[in-house]
């Protein structure tokens, strides 16, 4: 279902996999007709995208009736895969490159991310403060944007090992809704500290993909991955159909540099929110809860 064969490294300061045509263009459209066809949807985030996410009812009954997305949905949600995509990584970005300390051994095919609102001393109860021996699981969404959607630059979840877009849409150039892969300039001896959302001026654009049928974007979710999405502008053109995910673990993730290791230290909060709002910094030096 999915030629991975066709993904190959790109210049990046991350490690970011991208194939065109890995799904193909028949395969893309019916997928397009399976989301269309939902009645339901379980949320609607970033000004414009609604999502089928794993773990909801309304995800099990989308399955049940979508034969593609069933099938997609099996293929990924299994270790055999999740291994294929480690070794992936492992074989295109060899030394020198971002490693994930504790690698996981159990592949937890019904676990998926709460999507509960929790403050961050409940965030920290969750996640715990022991790294070692975690779990993996799949999160995946089904979802359609219309115009307006947009994402400001931001690296994803602390408990997350690698993230991957499948875009089942053509979109003009014209229309943006582009994915946006971004850099963080600074001087050397700045590189220990990346905040979950940097501001925008301390950041520039090393890549930016307009999404087309077919193409598949794997990245691993480090410190420093700062990626958005330009806003959509949804004029003579068709509704930007997407498949998100990410392979994560229970627990965050401590990456690994060169020989130096990056600790994420969340930012405490009152306010209770999805555990994709959460900032959190990741530091060289270990939280002391
Ligand atoms: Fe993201």
């Amino acid at each position: 279902m999915l030629k991975i064969n066709r993904l190959k490294k790109i210049k990046s300061n991350f490690p970011v996999l991208v194939g065109d045509k890995v799904v193909e263009k028949n395969t893309c459209n019916l997928l397009i007709d399976e989301i269309s066809k939902s009645k339901a949807f379980d949320d609607m985030i970033m000004g414009g995208r609604s999502r089928i996410n794993k773990g909801s009812k309304n995800f099990n009954n989308y399955i049940k009736s979508s034969n593609n997305s069933a099938k997609l949905f099996k293929l990924f949600n299994s270790k055999a895969f999740y291994k294929k995509i480690e070794t992936l990584f492992s074989k295109n970005f060899k030394d020198g490159s971002w490693t994930n300390t504790h690698k996981p051994k159990i592949f937890n095919q019904k676990k998926f991310t709460i999507k509960k609102k929790l403050n961050s001393s409940e965030l920290k109860k969750l996640l715990g403060n022991n790294y070692t021996n975690p779990k993996v699981n799949l999160d995946i969404d089904f979802s359609v944007s219309k115009g307006g959607y947009r994402l400001r630059p931001h690296r994803d979840d602390i408990t997350r090992l690698y993230n991957f877009l499948i875009y089942l849409t053509d979109i003009p150039k014209k229309n943006g809704g582009s994915l946006t892969i971004y850099r963080k300039k600074s001087k050397k001896n700045l590189r220990k500290s990346f905040r979950r959302f940097p501001k925008i001026s301390e950041l520039e654009v090393v890549k930016a993909f307009t999404p087309k049928k077919g193409t598949v974007v794997f990245f691993q979710s480090t410190p420093n991955s700062y990626h958005g999405v330009k806003r959509f502008i949804e004029k003579n053109c068709p509704k930007r159909f997407f498949i998100y995910g990410s392979y994560a673990l229970n627990k965050p993730v401590i990456w690994n540099y060169k020989g130096t290791a990056y600790y994420p230290h969340i930012i405490s909060t009152k306010k209770k929110m999805l555990t994709s709002f959460h900032d959190a910094n990741y530091l060289t030096t270990a939280p002391k809860n």
